[in-house]
């Protein structure tokens, strides 16, 4: 066995800088407050700290839209604050990634300012700029947070495109000079000795040139995985991933295994791993996020199944999450967040730590945190859910419904402030909170679940001392078991002559279950989310959400 990279052994943990600790009393996270949790983090054994953008932006989109990709923005502190936060998380045995957001900039950006200024200005081709069709715009692409993804530019009569909002201008990936900034920029950051970057919508960053209408779609498919972006990865790979040992963790959009082993594969020096979103999409009936509906168990573990095994063998690597900034908390959406909300949360973790590729934790699913359920749609700030806001009410749904819908769909499910106490604010802050913390925090926090020895936290730093610890779960293959099986998610990994096996019931009835295990096998139960668990495997009852790791050798 190859000795394996370091960022396959590791875990990532998640902080979205803006809802993890203010110290200013602004009501918005910065980075001293990272560095004064910084012990909180190490305490729960991760090897990474990913944080979302802090760089420059008028935070129309919460920091993706850069408008200055070497400066810290001032809500957030200054360079030196993040020099003092990479190096004590680096004293601390730990890593640093950051997110880079190149697939577009804000359109305050002096580059997008420049580009707009005239059709002769030298910046002008950084962005992508298009005729009207007549009266038309130059296709019918849709934007990911709704209406057109074309913007008028009137001044200069063209069109720019964004694929997000309409202050996110898309780079034009055909210029080499922009190229050329992008990677010097990545240089930088490199240099002052950061360990790796997530790659913000990367499969999104080469288009079809020739921008064509799409009848069958919203044109998603004339940009995503598009024709250069093995080469660009590649370029950049060489230029700088490789040199520095990076993590590099893509965001693919819409992707499929096929790309992804494509983008990961060793040897084709693009990327470490990618995030892919298709078992998110389990509670999206007919691809339509904004809706509500109970999410489809079977294909849950038929998709994690399928890449799981299909990375494996393609020799992938996956990035392995249920939760991060844009999506609902996973205690809510596949467990139960009112009476078993302590077994599903660990059920869930234990579900995806055992799994192949590098696990990431998002900022407060280790205590369990919740959805907010939010009442007013004053209380939401994404603009994303305040588009769809404004669709449903335009197509004529009811208010009822459609707060219902943001209450399991929005991304501020995942963003409100991280529960540290019961005091005010959740301890999050001494002024208002950009957001309002869940109503539950005083249950819910992490001064509880440090007292508690049974917590959900305790939980995961179990498991990724687990994962230090068997080579098996880094290593072996992955094969599903009880495939039809209607609650219960069972599965095996082999490597060597070890064995483990992960059976877990994903709902509030009891079930038994057997499952295809030799008897004589030596067993022992590695971690599990009741007391008193039974050794034997021929017959399993699992009671409410209970999960069982077993270890076979
Ligand atoms: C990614 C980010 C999301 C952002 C979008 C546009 O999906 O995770 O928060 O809105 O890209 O940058």
């Amino acid at each position: 066995m190859a000795e394996s990279a370091w960022w396959q052994k590791a875990v990532v943990y998640q902080i979205y800088p803006k809802s993890f600790q203010d110290t200013t009393g602004n009501g918005m996270g910065d980075i001293q407050g990272i560095i004064s949790r910084l012990d909180y983090i190490e305490k729960l054994g991760v090897d990474v700290i990913w944080l979302t953008p802090i760089y420059q932006s008028p935070q129309n989109d919460n920091g993706y839209d850069i408008s200055d990709y070497y400066t810290i923005d001032p809500a957030y502190g200054t360079m030196k604050d993040f020099e003092q936060l990479l190096k004590e998380t680096h004293t601390r045995g730990m890593k640093l990634i950051m997110d880079l957001v190149i697939n577009h900039t804000s359109t305050s950006h002096k580059w997008f300012q420049q580009a707009k200024s005239s059709k002769e200005n030298p910046f002008r081709d950084f962005y992508i700029w298009k005729d009207p069709v007549g009266d038309a715009k130059p296709s019918n692409w849709k934007s990911k947070f709704g209406g057109s993804a074309w913007e008028l530019d009137e001044n200069t009569g063209q069109y720019y495109l964004h694929l997000f909002d309409t202050s996110q201008a898309d780079l034009n990936w055909e210029n080499e000079e922009m190229k050329t900034k992008l990677v010097d920029m990545m240089g930088y950051w490199a240099e002052k000795g950061i360990d790796g970057f997530r790659l913000d919508v990367i499969n999104l960053i080469s288009k079809d040139q020739s921008f064509p209408d799409d009848d069958i779609g919203d044109g998603r498919r004339f940009y995503t995985d598009g024709p250069k972006v093995h080469k660009y990865l590649h370029e950049m790979n060489q230029r700088v991933f490789s040199k520095y040992n990076m993590l590099t963790v893509g965001e693919m959009s819409s992707t499929s295994l096929e790309e992804c082993i494509r983008y990961t594969r060793p040897e084709r020096q693009e990327l470490t791993m990618t995030f892919q979103f298709h078992h998110l999409k389990v509670d999206y009936p007919g691809g339509q996020k904004w809706t509500k509906a109970p999410f489809d168990f079977l294909e849950l573990k038929r998709i994690l199944s399928e890449w799981q095994v299909g990375m494996h063998e393609g020799n992938g690597w996956n990035a392995l999450f249920w939760c991060n900034h844009d999506q609902p908390r996973v205690v809510s959406r596949f467990g139960d967040d009112k009476t078993y909300w302590k077994e599903s949360a660990k059920m869930l973790a234990s579900t995806l730590h055992m799994m192949q590729g590098t696990p990431y934790i998002y900022q407060g699913e280790e205590i369990g945190i919740t959805n907010p359920y939010f009442e007013n749609i004053d209380e939401y700030r994404d603009v994303e859910s305040l588009n769809a806001f404004q669709e449903m009410k335009e197509d004529g749904k009811s208010l009822s419904d459609i707060m219902e819908i943001l209450q399991h769909k929005s991304r501020d499910n995942g963003r409100t402030p991280m529960q540290w106490s019961a005091d005010k604010h959740a301890d999050f802050t001494t002024g208002e909170p950009w957001i309002k913390p869940v109503s539950n925090y005083s249950t819910i926090n992490v001064n509880s679940a440090l007292k508690d020895s049974e917590s959900i936290f305790y939980h995961y730093q179990k498991l990724i001392k687990l994962r230090k610890k068997y080579d098996i779960i880094t290593y072996g293959d992955y094969q599903l078991l009880l495939k039809d099986h209607p609650s219960v998610f069972a599965y095996e990994r082999k490597w060597m002559n070890e064995k483990i096996v992960v059976v877990s019931n994903f709902y509030e009835e009891s079930v038994t279950v057997r499952l295809p295990i030799d008897e004589g096998d030596k067993v022992k139960v590695l971690i599990s989310n009741y007391k008193d668990v039974k050794d034997s495997l021929s017959e399993l009852h699992l009671r409410p959400y209970e999960s069982i790791v077993y270890f076979i050798n």
